[in-house]
Order: C-alpha cells, then sequence, then structure tokens
C-alpha cells in the first residue's frame, strides 16, 4: 500500500527533527538526567513537528536503551511505539474525542501501571479541541496523577487552551520551519526515494508552504506523482501557483500604473485555473521582498525568491517608493482576508490591483504639500461653498491667499468628537486634512459627498460647533474635494465596467 511520503519520513528520532533545536536538546537533556516534567504542552503553527516529537519522547522515556536521551530505535519497546502498538503510549485525537466521556475513559485508565514501559504516556492531539466539561475532567487527572503518568498535550491554538492547563505543563513552542531547512529537508527526501527535484523547485515548494514541514512533503509527492523530474514549474502547475513570471507582470503593471495590464495578467492566471488566493498571497510575499531589498537587506534568508528572481526584484525595488511598498502590502493582504469571506475571490483581487495602481490619495501627502496646491483650485475653481457662506453671511470678498493657510493641528482631535455628533458628515471626512487663514477654515476631503452634506444647514452648524470647542474661535468652514476622488471614481467606474464586460461572475 502506498504510504504518504510525510508518514514515511517522520523522523523517528531527535536527530531527524529539522529546525527545533531549542526543543529537542532540552528534551533530551531531560530524558538523559531523568528529569522529565509529568505534563507537556506543544504548541505551534501545522506541521512543525508537534506530534513527531511528542512520539519521540514518549519512546524516549521508555526505551530501555536510551543513550544521551535518544531511544534505540530497535528494543521491543521502540519497535512498537513506532508500528503504534504499543499499549501504554496512548494517542488520543481530541478533535474527535471531545467529550467529558472520553477524558472520564482516560482517567480511568490512569489507574492502571503501565504494561510494559516505565512511564504510561498519553498524547493528547489538536487538544484545544476538548468541550468545556472535558477540560474540568482533564484538569483533574493532571491535577494529581499516578506517579508514572505523563501527559502530552499538542495544539496548534494554544489560546484556546485554558490558563489552568498551561499552568500544570512545561511549554514548548515550535517554530516555523525556514525556508532553506525545508528545502534541504525536501533535496533529502526527495534523494532517498530516488526523485529528480531542482534546486528551485525545492525552494519554491518551502516558500509555499509557509513554514509547515507536513504541506511541503506533501506537494513533494503530488509532484512526484506527475513528474519524475520535478521542475519550479511542475511545482507552479501542481500548486496552482502563479508562473513566476506572471507575478512580476503584475507587479510592473501596477508600478507603472497599468490597471488593465494587471486586469489582463490576473485574468489569464484565471483561464489557467490558477487559484487567486495563492496568486494574492504570492505577491504579497513578493512585495515583501522588494521592501527587504529596498530597506538594504539582501540576506539570502530573509529573502524567499528563486535565485533567478533577484535582478527583477532589484529593478522593482528601485523603480517603487517605500510608501508604495507598504501601502501595496498591506492593501493585498487586506484582500487576502476579504477573500476568504468573498463568494468571488476574483473581483476581490481585481478592485485591490486596480486601487494599487491608482495614484494615493493620502490626506498626509495634503497635510504636508505646500497648502498652495490644495487651496488654489478651491479658491479658483470648485468654489460653491465658499460663495455660499459668503453670500448667506454678507461678507465682504476677502482675497483669499493660499500661502496663508495653516494646516490644523487638532483636526483629528475635531473629527474624533464630530464623529459622535453627526457620524455621516463624519464618516465623509475620512483622509481630510483642514488648513484656517483667519476667520476662515478649508476642509480638504477625498470624499466628493462632503461638499453636499455642508450645503446642509444643520450639517454645517454641527460641524462649525465642534470646531468652536475645540479650537476655540468661530470659523467660516469651506470645502473642497481634491482631485484624486475623481480617479478614486474612475477606479470605481473601471472596476464597474470589469464586472459587466469580459468578467464572468462564476463563484470559485
Ligand atoms: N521539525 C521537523 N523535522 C522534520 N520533519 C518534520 C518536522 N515537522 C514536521 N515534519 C514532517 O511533517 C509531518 C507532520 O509533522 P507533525 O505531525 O509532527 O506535525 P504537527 O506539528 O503535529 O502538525 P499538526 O499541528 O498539523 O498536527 C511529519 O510526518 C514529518 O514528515
Ligand atoms: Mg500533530
Ligand atoms: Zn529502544
Amino acid at each position: 500500500m502506498y504510504k504518504a511520503l510525510y508518514r514515511k519520513w517522520r523522523p523517528l528520532s531527535f536527530d531527524d527533527v529539522i529546525s527545533q533545536p531549542h526543543i529537542t536538546s532540552t528534551l533530551r537533556n531531560q530524558v538523559c538526567t531523568g528529569k522529565t516534567a509529568h505534563a507537556y504542552l506543544f504548541t505551534g503553527s501545522r506541521g512543525t513537528g508537534k506530534t513527531t516529537c511528542a512520539r519521540i519522547l514518549a519512546k524516549a522515556v521508555n526505551c530501555p536503551n536510551a543513550e544521551n536521551g535518544v531511544p534505540c530505535l530497535s528494543c521491543d519497546i521502540c519497535r512498537d511505539a513506532d508500528k503504534g502498538t504499543l499499549s501504554d503510549i496512548i494517542e488520543i485525537d481530541a478533535a474527535s474525542n471531545n467529550s467529558v466521556e472520553d477524558i472520564r475513559d482516560l482517567r480511568e485508565g490512569t489507574v492502571y501501571m503501565p504494561e510494559r514501559c516505565r512511564c504510561k504516556v498519553y498524547i493528547i492531539d489538536e487538544v484545544h479541541m476538548l468541550s468545556p466539561s472535558a477540560w474540568g475532567a482533564l484538569l483533574k487527572v493532571m491535577e494529581e496523577p499516578p506517579a508514572y503518568v505523563k501527559f502530552i498535550l499538542a495544539t496548534t491554538e494554544i489560546h484556546k487552551v485554558p490558563a489552568t492547563i498551561i499552568s500544570r505543563c512545561q511549554r514548548y513552542d515550535f517554530r516555523r520551519i525556514r525556508t532553506e531547512d525545508i528545502a534541504a529537508r525536501l533535496s533529502f527526501i526527495a534523494a532517498e526515494e530516488q526523485i529528480t527535484l531542482h534546486e528551485d523547485a525545492a525552494l519554491l515548494i518551502a516558500r509555499i508552504s509557509d513554514g509547515g514541514m507536513r504541506d511541503a512533503i506533501s506537494l513533494l509527492d503530488q509532484c512526484a506523482a506527475v513528474s519524475d523530474e520535478i521542475t519550479s514549474a511542475v511545482v507552479s502547475e501542481s500548486a496552482g501557483t502563479a508562473g513566476r513570471d506572471a507575478l512580476f507582470d503584475i507587479i510592473d503593471a501596477v508600478t507603472d500604473g497599468q490597471a488593465a495590464k494587471a486586469l489582463e495578467v490576473t485574468g489569464e492566471l484565471h483561464r489557467c485555473s490558477k487559484d487567486m488566493s495563492r496568486l494574492c498571497e504570492e505577491l504579497t510575499e513578493q512585495l515583501r521582498n522588494i521592501m527587504l531589498l529596498k530597506a538594504g537587506c539582501s540576506k539570502n534568508e530573509l529573502l524567499s525568491c528563486m535565485p533567478d528572481e533577484m535582478e527583477r526584484l532589484a529593478a522593482a525595488a528601485k523603480k517603487m517608493s517605500m510608501e508604495d511598498i507598504l501601502s501595496h502590502t498591506a492593501a493585498l493582504q487586506d484582500c487576502r482576508e476579504r477573500m476568504q469571506r468573498s463568494p468571488n475571490k476574483r473581483i476581490e483581487l481585481e478592485m485591490a490591483l486596480i486601487s494599487l495602481t491608482m495614484p494615493k490619495p493620502k490626506a498626509v501627502q495634503a497635510a504636508v504639500q505646500p497648502v498652495q496646491q490644495i487651496v488654489q483650485p478651491a479658491v479658483s475653481r470648485k468654489t460653491e461653498p465658499v460663495q455660499q457662506e459668503r453670500q448667506e453671511s454678507g461678507q465682504p470678498q476677502k482675497k483669499l491667499r493660499p500661502e496663508d493657510f495653516k494646516p490644523v493641528e487638532q483636526w483629528a482631535d475635531i473629527l474624533e468628537e464630530y464623529r459622535a455628533v453627526n457620524p455621516a458628515v463624519s464618516g465623509s471626512l475620512a483622509e481630510s486634512s483642514a488648513f484656517v487663514n483667519g476667520g476662515y477654515m478649508l476642509i480638504v476631503t477625498k470624499n466628493r459627498f462632503f461638499l453636499t452634506l455642508l450645503k446642509n444647514r444643520e450639517n454645517a452648524q454641527s460641524l462649525g460647533e465642534t470646531v468652536k470647542r475645540i479650537m476655540g474661535r468661530e470659523y467660516k468652514i469651506l470645502g473642497k474635494c481634491n482631485e484624486e476622488s475623481q480617479q478614486e471614481s474612475m477606479a470605481q467606474n473601471l472596476i464597474q465596467k470589469a464586472i459587466n464586460s469580459n468578467i464572468e461572475t462564476a463563484v470559485e
């Protein structure tokens, strides 16, 4: 029968466990000096060696020939343990045995001495799945276990484990496994299995698996099933990852502001059945590489890219500002999160890409730009609210000089307070900034709707009152919508077009 590679290559001893030296050496030492704990808690992300180490530790404490804390692997106890037929090592999958009855059974079992071993070891996997009453029962056994009983709890979700349990355990945090370490292990396994695995393919698998060894070996398995020679193209194909060039094409299109091109490449990938979530993740990861290069870090172990990608990454880093890189990364991460809830992942990604190709409508920018650029259009072109205010108050038409406007430092405070007064108007002021000149306050916002809202007397009044409360004096309020907002609505149109036209809105 075919045995999955990751099971076949589960380390049987501490020496074969990679990337967790802080854990394996401590455990070995404990076994060696006979100072093992009664209860352990192994936590950390998927496929990092928790179950593996639990099994090794259970063997190590029981192997009569253990040397330096390492089980011999050849005695009956070690061999039966590896076959899973040793009755004194009891593995419980809490995902399917999570009731209080299950734990009561366990508790009853603890009263019997081990049959063949020194210690009776209970390995409770996925322990976070226990029901509340099961936790209570477990706590009871853990409070006063017989001397020969040991517990090893394993979980990916430590935050779901009650503090009363955690405090009774020695806790070990398993790290994500470094890309290079995964790749090296994959190469080793491939060699043993007589699979041809290209170096860049091993790295690609490692990157995709995000620190989890099981996923990495499974993907290797999957690739080996489709081809005798595993290249990065085979990996991309099997994992549904984007062709590496396509990633750069999208990033270049984003940098050059070519929304259509970015959508085109994405559409092509979609047609080839590429997974949109994966694509989003890969884009994020390339941006991270670009960010590291931009920050002057070229350490190979921090970057996660193919050797032959360095040049294109460096070129991208040169072209992009750090500000853009950071905001793009954040936007893609948001997108990835939305994708999890969205019925149409493709549209989520497309919207994100389009927004990335837009020049940024940043209030921050407005605040640091010379006031001139902002104010001038307000007084020359876009003047409805100004006029209105003036006519109403009957004030003389004083000439407003741009350089006399000063940014309002308390603007954030004003917005904060005004949110409680009028959420609608305050909402239209997201990413806005304000400037004052004499008795005038000019509010620059990217949301055109604010101008409409401001024409309403009550709105204008309540805003004026809040301003007065915080600034200590009255201002005539003028509103202006800055240019970027038009591009925003262009983006909106483009998205709408995309949705309406060639793009099928199939549910993925
Ligand atoms: N540190 C490691 N060194 C070598 N191989 C590892 C390591 N961690 C995991 N593996 C490989 O991945 C497989 C799964 O590992 P294991 O069952 O120990 O993961 P886990 O941490 O318990 O994951 P999960 O939380 O998903 O149960 C093993 O069979 C082994 O092939
Ligand atoms: Mg496990
Ligand atoms: Zn042994």
